[in-house]
């Protein structure tokens, strides 16, 4: 330990949780080992859990009863995530960092990340302004950031705007700012009922062979008010981790996503691999290419083992 260049505590970590409507009991995600869908009360329960694992910061993902084009449920008040932000809130004060991702792909009938023209394309800028929306009802329920996901120019700083004018000028953002249209999300799609009912996501998100579209992304979002930067995925990543660890200041965040996490556990309950040593491998070595945060379904396992 006394030579080791680089260090993982579990306040290095965020938990992804999923909360969905109109369920009774906790929905167990086949292609995620050990991650359900919650219902309020499973939440919190598995909150605390987490909190005691020693990790103090939580990402929540909704899924609603009913979707529609427009993805209204988002910024609904009574929405599934902003009842839950209230009763985590409630529980744990400012001991627990709740963040939440501000998307509409959760909340639309088509699945897709924003509102869609006639001719079935996203809308821009129509989309920035249910982000806005979307980002108010998430502060006003009580969120301590806000991770737009969608990958839509000027998100960033439409958020931004809207939360200064509706005073929440201290509330930070968390930017997705260099996400990969990736073929490993795969599972959270399951998770959070949202793969795309037609097309894909390539119109919004990066292709893989791009690292200097990163840093252009990052630019962007940081000039808009960003305040944290994200890579994601992550372990196909790591060089455009380290790219951005050079050229910014800011903390960056990495995503290691559902695929990730499923192609260890398969490959661990196989006996194929020793789950616990290759998930500390990946962890340390997202941290060593430079990332101060890791989004990770392993959080609450890995924490009790550093
Ligand atoms: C979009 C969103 C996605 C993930 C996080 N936010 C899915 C997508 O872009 O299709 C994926 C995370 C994961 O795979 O763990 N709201």
């Amino acid at each position: 330990k006394l030579v080791a260049e680089t260090t993982l505590t579990p306040d290095d970590l965020i938990a992804p949780l999923f909360v969905k409507e109109g369920i009774t009991d906790a929905q167990p995600i086949a292609s995620m080992p050990g991650i359900f869908q919650h219902t309020l009360q499973s939440l919190r329960k598995e909150v605390n859990d987490i909190v005691n694992a020693g990790v103090n910061s939580v990402i929540l993902f909704g899924i609603p009863e009913h979707k529609d084009a427009d993805g209204s449920q988002g910024d609904h008040p009574n929405g599934i995530v902003q009842q839950a932000i209230a009763q985590l809130k409630d529980d744990h004060g400012d001991n627990l960092v709740v963040i939440t991702d501000d998307c509409l792909d959760e909340y639309t009938d088509h699945g897709h990340c924003g509102i869609l023209n006639e001719d079935c394309h996203v809308n821009n800028d129509a989309t920035l302004e249910r982000y806005a929306s979307i980002a108010i009802a998430q502060a006003q329920a009580g969120a301590d950031m806000i991770a737009p996901s969608g990958m839509m120019d000027g998100q960033v700083g439409a958020i931004r705007h809207a939360l200064d004018q509706n005073g929440f000028t201290d509330l930070p953002i968390m930017a997705y700012s260099a996400k990969y249209a990736s073929a490993e999300y795969g599972p959270f799609r399951d998770a959070a009922e949202c793969a795309p009912s037609f097309g894909d996501r390539r119109s919004y998100q990066m292709q893989a062979a791009n690292q200097r579209e990163a840093l252009l992304e990052v630019e962007l979002d940081v000039t808009e008010g960003a305040d944290i930067i994200m890579v994601k995925p992550a372990l196909a990543y790591l060089d455009v981790i380290k790219a951005i660890r050079d050229m910014f200041p800011q903390p960056i965040a990495a995503y290691h996503v559902s695929g990730e996490y499923a192609m260890l556990k398969a490959a661990a309950q196989n006996g194929w691999i020793d789950g616990d040593a290759v998930a500390l491998e990946h962890l340390t070595a997202i941290k060593r290419a430079g990332a101060d945060l890791i989004l990770t379904y392993l959080s609450k396992e890995v924490a009790p083992l550093l």
